[in-house]
């Protein structure tokens, strides 16, 4: 990509909110399906592969749904440091993204979460096993998607820090976004 045609600090972030914005909307999009790593009680990383459900450019929230009786819940609320990422190779793109999440089981964010959701999404959450429980073979699918509303939790991230990298044959481009607590920005181009 020429240099005066290579995107610019505000139109590397605008791309990545726009992937992430797809990611929700395009099931196809490798944003649609990110890695979610946690830290595991014994400080181990751990990592699964998890549907975006929702990204708020404005607030730098993003929604991500799970069984409250996963590890990966019960690491969260001990540790809610969290990482997502995700690269699309159509358009050459990673985006490493680091934040802290809350987790919402009962409260209005969780209930508009669960009546958005589609019925072959909440069966997930009805299964009567908790996820990771040991099974002497495959189980049956539960018949009852409503049942699953006492397991189901909304994770909310809040983006810290955007990592943008695209890789380009005539040069990689990287560009690093954080916020402190008040929201303000730092924007930097960094080695890719
Ligand atoms: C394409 C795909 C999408 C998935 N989406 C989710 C999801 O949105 N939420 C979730 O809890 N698990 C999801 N999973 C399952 C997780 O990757 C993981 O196997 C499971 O949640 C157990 O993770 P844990 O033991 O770390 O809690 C998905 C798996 C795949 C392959």
């Amino acid at each position: 990509m020429p240099a005066e045609s290579a995107p610019g600090l505000t139109q590397a972030l605008d791309l990545a909110f726009q992937a992430l914005a797809g990611g929700v909307t395009d099931r196809r999009s490798p944003f649609h399906t990110p890695a979610l790593a946690t830290v595991a009680r014994d400080g181990a990383p751990s990592l699964r592969t998890v549907i975006l459900r929702a990204f708020d450019p404005a607030t730098r929230r993003l929604r991500i749904h799970t069984d409250s009786r996963s590890p990966k819940t019960a690491e969260l609320r001990a540790e809610p440091r969290a990482a997502l990422l995700a690269y699309d190779p159509a358009t050459h793109t990673q985006l490493r993204l680091a934040g802290r999440v809350t987790l919402h089981d009962c409260d209005a964010i969780a209930e508009d979460a669960w009546v958005t959701s589609r019925e072959s999404s909440r069966m997930t959450y009805a299964a009567a096993l908790a996820p990771g429980a040991p099974l002497p073979a495959p189980l049956a699918g539960p018949d009852d998607p409503q049942a699953g509303r006492i397991h189901f939790v909304a994770v909310v991230m809040t983006i810290d820090c955007l990592d943008w990298l695209l890789l380009d044959p005539a040069g990689h481009r990287r560009a690093r976004f954080t916020w402190d607590e008040t929201g303000a920005m730092r924007a930097s181009w960094i080695a890719p």
